[in-house]
């Protein structure tokens, strides 16, 4: 499943390490960047790199939220849902997002264009409540404007404009 150019970029990368499973990390998103996720055949084929186990791999992958195990889809929302958000109503704009795209939070909605990911601090507690689409930080995100203010971020993201284009 994965290519010999990667196997072989791994390969190199753990050599620039003392230990080389100190390599893991980029190597997981070195595969997930060639196949577009992390399926569990992959998972295992880099515990092999590795000479761990498949669900030492797997446990990494599932720890963090930048890794997928499922396609993902074209936009990535990253909704915070960490202690100052969730006091200014990150539920709720979680809840609504989940509502608007016909998703649960971690799923893709059908058309491929959007996945929903559950994040914890983005480092933007002073913008609480907010989310992340791809690069850009939206918040805070009052109560009363959540509709629109959704409406108005998906519209523009759908379209491919971007806030300084
Ligand atoms: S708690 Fe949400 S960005 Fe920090």
């Amino acid at each position: 499943m994965i290519t010999d150019k990667t196997r072989t970029a791994i390969i190199t990368l753990q050599k620039s390490y003392p230990e080389k499973r100190s390599a893991l990390l980029p190597a997981l998103h070195m595969v997930q960047d060639e196949i577009g996720y992390l399926p569990l055949e992959a998972q295992s084929e880099v515990a092999e790199l590795f000479d761990i186990t498949t669900s030492e791999v797997h446990a990494v992958v599932t720890f963090y939220d930048m890794f997928f195990e499922a396609p993902k889809g074209k936009h990535l929302i990253h909704v915070c849902k960490n202690i100052s958000c969730m006091l200014r109503g990150a539920d709720g704009l979680l809840n609504t997002l989940c509502h608007k795209l016909k998703v649960s939070c971690g799923e893709t909605t059908e058309d491929g264009e959007f996945t929903i990911v559950g994040s914890e601090c983005l480092a933007a507690c002073d913008r609480a409540p907010m989310l992340l689409i791809d690069e850009e930080v939206i918040g805070p995100i009052q109560d009363g404007a959540l509709d629109q203010v959704l409406t108005e971020i998906l519209l523009k993201v759908r379209e491919g404009v971007n806030k300084n284009g």
